[in-house]
């Protein structure tokens, strides 16, 4: 079983990379699910779905060919399935401030959730064997991270938050019920909470492993988009994904020769090369611009056959290398950090309890550490070739 993510700035050509996947994928005998982890959901509109076969956002996957399936995830149907409790509560809250009871409901859809449902059904899908490769869809780039980095958030939650605040409440329950107009959480609050946890549960290994997991990243022969792949291919490795291929769509074809995009063609050639400098050796490939949108079989197929050449296979693993490691050298332990277009100046790192705290700009990953090495404390750390060495020793 495979998982590929597509993420990359807006606008890129992500949904359209990961339609044509899934539909190559399909025609290679895959049964195949590819997911909309976007709000702005636009795969049916890829795929030019009949408005009464598809309504957009949809309770289940729809079959769209023999092997293929899609799923906008409809996220007022997914708070009835999945967040009763918390949603009721959240409700109730906003009620008492005034807000009417369909302004309340809608404030209790909050940001996370849409990813996190499309997780479970991941992870679901995943222990039920129901597809052979499920291809993500992702929101531009800063959503997709904060979909990657939901199950280590939610598990540190439920390691040192969860029971605390639990308990707290179950204590003070009685006095703030008295004094305040909103009453504290019921406890069928938390038990759904603990449930969503359950449902998600093992799936952080899953998008860690490479043979497993892939990131493909979409991009464009711009400046400002290669910036953004970049900080993108540093952030999905501090979360411990692997990216194993950057995709460069919209490149101007050979055969425009009007001198008017000269200009612009010789700067996407140039930037091209550096893209390729830059990720080796991660693959790279391309995608010219078409002269028509990607909608429907026929464009998607067209668009398909521009990206994987030949019979090529997308679901094949062509990386194994893991953004993180530990070993034992000599006399001290090591941590290697995977992290290429990280600057020094901005990587913090501190131990907290068992954990490792590494820091890239604002964003924050806790790395668990192996019980060998849980007791040890990072002495010094050295940033070269794109790795991030950790050393680790006993300090009395
Ligand atoms: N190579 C191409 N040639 C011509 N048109 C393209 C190409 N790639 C994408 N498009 C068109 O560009 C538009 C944006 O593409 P797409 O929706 O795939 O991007 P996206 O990265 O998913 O965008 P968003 O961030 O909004 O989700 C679509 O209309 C699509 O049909
Ligand atoms: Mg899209």
């Amino acid at each position: 079983m495979r998982i590929l993510l597509f993420s990359g700035k807006g606008g890129v050509g992500k949904t359209s990379v990961a339609a044509a996947t899934g539909l190559r994928l399909a025609q290679l005998g895959y049964k195949t699910l590819v997911m909309s982890v976007d709000p702005a959901h636009s795969l049916g509109d890829s795929f030019d779905l009949e408005a009464t076969l598809f309504h957009g956002a949809t309770a289940d996957p729809v079959q769209v060919q023999p092997n293929l399936w899609i799923f906008e995830i409809n996220i007022q149907r997914e708070v009835k399935r999945h967040w009763n409790e918390i949603a009721s509560y959240i409700t109730a809250v906003m009620r008492t401030t005034g807000l009417s009871g369909v302004e309340a409901e809608e404030l209790a859809i909050f940001p996370g959730m849409e990813e996190l449902s499309a997780m479970m059904y991941v992870n679901q899908y995943r222990r039920e064997k129901q597809y052979d490769v499920m291809l993500l869809d992702c929101a531009p780039t800063a959503e997709s991270l904060r979909f990657v980095s939901l199950p280590t958030t939610l598990d540190w939650y439920m390691k040192h938050l969860f029971n605390f605040e639990r308990k707290v409440i179950k204590a003070i329950r009685p006095v703030f019920n008295r004094m305040s107009p909103v009453e504290a959480p019921p406890d069928a609050y938390f038990d759904n909470i603990a449930g969503l946890f359950t449902k998600i549960q093992g799936i952080d290994a899953v998008l860690q492993d490479p043979e497993t997991t892939s990131v493909r990243l979409v991009t464009n022969a711009e400046k400002m988009v290669v910036r953004e792949t970049q900080r993108a291919f540093v952030y999905f490795s501090l979360y411990g994904l692997t990216v194993d291929r950057v995709i460069v769509n919209r490149l101007l074809p050979d055969e425009i020769n009007d001198p008017f995009f000269t200009g612009s063609r010789d700067s996407q050639r140039r930037i091209l090369g550096e893209i390729e400098a830059y990720f080796s050796p991660v693959p790279v490939s391309t995608v010219p611009l078409l002269n028509h949108e990607v909608v429907g079989m026929k464009g998607l197929l067209e668009f398909s056959a521009r990206l994987y050449p030949g019979d090529s296979d997308p679901s094949a693993i062509t990386s194994t290398r893991r953004p993180y490691s530990f070993s034992k050298v000599d006399d001290h332990h090591e941590v290697h950090l995977h992290m290429p277009f990280a600057q020094k100046g901005e990587i913090g790192l501190f131990k907290k309890g068992d954990e490792l705290v590494v820091e890239i700009g604002t964003l924050r990953r806790h790395v668990g550490l192996p019980s060998s090495m849980s007791a040890l404390t990072p002495v010094k750390a050295k940033l070269t070739d794109g790795v991030l060495v950790v050393e680790m020793r006993t300090t009395a």
